[in-house]
């Protein structure tokens, strides 16, 4: 994990803090009243699929169980030994998350309204309009505006995903760090090519990039590394990331000894601690709309040169 506690240092591509806080989700929200919680026997819905993924097993009649008192368990006892949870929840549980999961909402304006997006004044390539968006979801608030998901493919070809941070956008591309010891790291040696997709839902904006992973320049990764928190650094030191960990006491350990490190040599080297560099070839912005219309733009690189981008709009 990436603790970037570094308030100070005025970057903006590093956070001001280290709790990654999952609340503040703007669109979540009881807006729609046609959608009632729980009301899951296939019904009325007012909603496309994008607000009730679950609903198709609804629609199946899958979920015809009645609906138990919030923290009632009237399913069969779980399989699990006594005191713990079972592997699969009882029906009565499934059947309180399909409810949850149908109260929420996406695209919901409440008075705020969502930004436009005139597709026609866009500049020429994609990076000056990424900072331009990323400048505007911090200014609206967004939290961790930085983060986004990277995706790689491992050996098998089985996609993978997770979080991480934006530590850059220039001319050479999107900048992230991680071990490259990591799953992900073995993954993106194997197949040097990934996606990034950063989601800004105060302002229904997502950005989706495809393209070549080249390293960064191990000088500014570590320039970079070090410019940080103590805590960044530690974690980096500590290594070992996506390796099965034995104890939480085994974690402890190894971090109190990382963390004493980082203090007493604050230029400490953290020898897997990678810089990568996703080079788009393409690049989407798309701007949610309370209607449905969202608006998709995708920038291609064109065979002109490697500054020459063609722009399309993409069917919502
Ligand atoms: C908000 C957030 C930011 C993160 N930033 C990073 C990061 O910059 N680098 C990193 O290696 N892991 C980061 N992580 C942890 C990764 O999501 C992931 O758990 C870790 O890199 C291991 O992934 P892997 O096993 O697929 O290699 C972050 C997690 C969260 C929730």
């Amino acid at each position: 994990m990436d603790d970037d506690s570094s308030a100070s240092r005025g970057d903006a591509f590093h956070s001001s803090g280290d709790a990654y806080d999952s609340t503040g989700d703007a669109f979540v929200s009881a807006g729609d009243a046609s959608v009632s919680a729980g009301g899951n026997t296939g019904g009325t819905r007012a909603g496309g699929p994008s607000e009730t993924p679950s609903g198709a097993a609804a629609a199946t009649g899958r979920a015809t169980t009645p609906s138990a008192t919030p923290g009632e368990d009237t399913g069969p006892a779980a399989p699990g030994a006594a005191g713990t949870a079972g592997a699969e929840p009882d029906a009565s549980a499934l059947e309180r998350f399909r409810a949850l999961l149908r109260e929420q909402r996406v695209w919901d304006t409440g008075d705020a309204g969502l930004p436009a997006f005139d597709t026609e004044r866009a500049p020429d390539g994609p990076l000056a309009l990424f900072h331009r968006w990323f400048a505007e979801a911090a200014e609206a608030g967004q939290p961790e505006p930085h983060t986004m998901t990277l995706a790689t493919v491992d050996a098998g070809g089985l996609p993978d995903a997770r979080i991480v941070m934006l530590h850059d956008a220039d001319a050479r591309g999107w900048h992230f760090a991680t071990h490259s010891t990591s799953a992900k790291g073995s993954q993106l040696a194997a197949h040097p090519r990934a996606a990034l997709t950063f989601y800004w839902h105060s302002q229904a904006r997502a950005v989706r990039l495809r393209g070549r992973i080249v390293p960064a320049y191990a000088a500014e990764t570590s320039a970079d590394l070090h410019a940080r928190s103590t805590g960044a650094l530690a974690a980096a030191l500590a290594a070992r990331q996506s390796e099965v960990l034995e104890s939480r006491e085994e974690l402890a350990r190894a971090y109190e000894a990382a963390w004493q490190r980082a203090r007493r040599d604050p230029e400490a080297e953290a020898t897997s601690w990678t810089g990568y560099v996703l080079e788009p070839e393409e690049a989407e912005f798309f701007q949610g709309d309370a209607a449905r219309q969202h608006v998709r733009l995708r920038y291609r690189r064109g065979t002109a040169g490697p500054d020459v981008w063609t722009r399309e709009l993409l069917w919502p």
